[in-house]
């Protein structure tokens, strides 16, 4: 049976560590702002959406809310990004994604500050990720990176898989691995024997967005799992990329979805936008 690792428990730390360093730039009149914008009624987003403000206000930030229509233009989206570049109150924006489908998700990012860019999307961050070198850590790869922390396992030297090769997740997690020396394969859908691969692994990373695909069989004894996925199961309840039942009697950590992966990417959310605030106001 291996042990579960508690996400809830785990960004709770790191939001309470965040609060208590808000409190102190409070004493010392700084406030940190998080601007959160959300085109259209996607339910999902906007529970996302909701569960970011709820953050912002449990670590002491102000949360600007933009809600906009589904049929806003992107001339008039580009307006309020660039009012959110250059207002002063504003540390960080975010862009809740995905947009409609007659917006680009693209042009819009492009066009948010790359100091501002708190979810680390703006090609300048990415470029920054893969060097190394960076100001904002992608929130979702971050939050794994923590997760793997607190089971106490070391990631030099160690086979790392990560199945998906999004740009959000995928990618910039195999970069994160690698910059603490794991050795690191990124798996996707034309990969040849899948579980055979993902079995090598002592870390696994799955993120591959299809339901409880990740069977016992891809699982190495002993690995670390970490389970990305956010699906809804034949019976409509959330589950992730992993087969917990299959696979919990394997791995060594494993992580649940919910309360996993999710309340992570939020904490480190929080963590780049008192960075971004921290900077801008030439904190040290
Ligand atoms: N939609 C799903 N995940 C994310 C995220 O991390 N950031 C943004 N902006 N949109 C998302």
């Amino acid at each position: 049976m291996s042990q579960i690792i508690d996400g809830k428990a785990v960004s709770a730390q790191v939001k309470e560590e965040i609060r208590l360093e808000t409190e102190k730039l409070k004493q010392q009149g700084i406030e940190i702002g998080l601007a959160v914008v959300i085109v259209g009624n996607d339910p999902a987003s906007q529970v996302y959406v909701r569960n970011k403000e709820k953050a912002c206000e449990t670590v002491g930030f102000n949360s600007y809310k933009y809600a906009l229509p589904e049929e806003t233009t992107e001339q008039e989206l580009l307006e309020l990004v660039d009012k959110l570049n250059k207002e002063d109150k504003v540390d960080g924006i975010l862009v809740q994604l995905p947009l409609p489908k007659h917006l680009d998700d693209k042009i819009i990012i492009n066009n948010i500050r790359p100091d501002k860019d708190v979810d680390a999307f703006h090609p300048v961050n990415v470029g920054k990720i893969m060097i190394g070198d960076y100001s904002f850590l992608p929130c979702t790869p971050a939050g794994v990176m923590e997760l793997i922390k607190s089971t106490g396992t070391e990631i030099a030297g160690k086979e790392c898989v990560v199945i998906g090769r999004s740009n959000i997740v995928g990618k910039p997690q195999a970069m994160l691995l690698l910059h603490q020396s794991g050795t690191v394969t990124i798996c996707h859908s034309k990969t040849k024997d899948l579980a055979k691969v993902a079995s090598r692994a002592d870390i696994l990373v799955a993120a591959v967005g299809r339901a409880k695909m990740i069977t016992a069989d891809y699982v190495k004894q002993g690995a670390v799992v970490i389970d990305v996925g956010m699906n809804r199961d034949e019976n409509g309840k959330l589950c992730g990329d992993v087969d917990f039942e299959s696979v919990k009697d394997k791995a060594s950590f494993i992580t649940p979805v919910p309360g996993g992966v999710g309340p992570m990417t939020i904490a480190m959310l929080m963590k780049n936008t008192l960075t971004a605030g921290k900077e801008h106001h030439g904190v040290k």
